[in-house]
């Protein structure tokens, strides 16, 4: 790894913010991915409760003070990761930023389709059960939906299968459910079949989604599709208005996961991005999940958006057990 520590090492410790973009932004241009810069900034720790931008004295001199919050967002703003500072002076400390490589994604795969995700891709180094902005805001999701409680749960674009992997070792009443999980990824099935071997209420289908009702699969009390239904070769609102209809009961519940993150150099870094746009564009993604919400709710279903690299939306149905009796008839 190779730092560069300039003589003449940028001094943050009074700078405004505007003005540490642009000079970072300049010098990060002639770095190659892989290179670091260094700089000098006031120690977070210096201060607790002051929010970015104020005057912090010490010893009769005035710093600017920003918490490591601004530290972090600015390093994925640069597309850079930051190393762990170093001390630098009694009050200072040295932030250095690694350049992201951005060839090195998933993104970029260009092996066939079905393998785009599978085992050996760099996809399959992903987990996103790791990722905090992931995890917790997908068990919030589950829980929104009041997952203990349904018997027969879908998958759509499972992978290897680590979204039933946390309601195996996080939901009460997994042994009730039935769980089947789709990916046409042959690999991906492979291990997720492998991994939950030892679970006979688990069936994995290496299939293709274009094409589910010749599974023959009945309906489901809760339908899971994360990061898939947007697929380029998926068509968005007539797939998602046929799963509700054919494979969601009426007083059922959703969980669709939007990725509003790109996966690049080892970071889940915040924002969707669509082709022909060099930076982070969310016009589709709100397109998208604003016509699942109307869906829903013209279909009697209460919808919640939560989440922030993932985008949740979490649906349950508030038709009336009366009202879902007489309808089923
Ligand atoms: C971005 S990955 C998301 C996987 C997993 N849900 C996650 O969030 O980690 C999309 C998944 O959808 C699968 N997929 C895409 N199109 C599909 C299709 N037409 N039929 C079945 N699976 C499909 C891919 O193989 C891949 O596993």
């Amino acid at each position: 790894m190779l730092f560069l520590y300039n003589p003449l090492m940028n001094n943050f410790t009074k700078t405004p913010m505007p003005e540490i973009i642009n000079i970072l932004h300049e010098q990060l241009k002639t770095l190659a991915p892989k290179e670091s810069l260094a700089f000098e900034v006031l120690n977070p720790d210096i201060a607790t409760s002051v929010y970015a931008g104020n005057a912090v004295i010490i010893a009769g001199e005035l710093y600017i003070y920003h918490g490591y919050k601004s530290w972090v967002d600015l390093a994925q703003i640069l597309s850079c990761r930051m190393l762990t500072p170093t001390q630098n002076a009694a009050h200072t400390i040295i932030i250095r930023y690694e350049k992201l490589n951005a060839d090195e994604s998933f993104h970029k795969s260009i092996i066939d389709k079905e393998e785009k995700y599978g085992v050996t891709s760099i996809f399959g180094e992903i987990h996103k059960n790791e990722e905090p902005a992931f995890i917790a805001h997908y068990l919030k999701a589950l829980k929104n939906v009041t997952i203990n409680k349904r018997s027969r749960i879908l998958n759509l674009g499972v992978n290897s299968g680590d979204e039933f992997e946390v309601i195996q070792k996080y939901i009460s009443n997994f042994e009730n459910m039935e769980l089947v999980g789709i990916d046409y990824c042959p690999s991906a099935i492979n291990a997720a079949k492998k991994k939950f071997a030892a679970f006979k209420n688990i069936t994995f289908f290496a299939h293709d989604i274009n094409d589910l009702s010749s599974l023959e699969l009945g309906s489901f009390d809760l339908i899971i599709s994360i990061g898939t239904l947007q697929s380029s070769n998926l068509d968005f609102n007539p797939l998602f208005m046929s799963i509700v209809q054919n494979f969601l009961k009426k007083d059922g519940a959703m969980v669709l996961g939007f990725p509003n993150c790109r996966w690049i150099d080892g970071e889940m870094v915040y924002g969707a991005k669509v082709k022909n746009y060099p930076f982070s564009e969310m016009s589709l993604l709100y397109k998208d999940v604003v016509f699942c919400k109307k869906y829903l709710q013209q279909k009697k279903f209460r919808v919640m958006v939560t989440g922030k690299d993932y985008i949740f939306l979490s649906a349950t149905s508030i038709r009336k057990e009366s009202e879902f009796n007489s309808s089923k008839v």
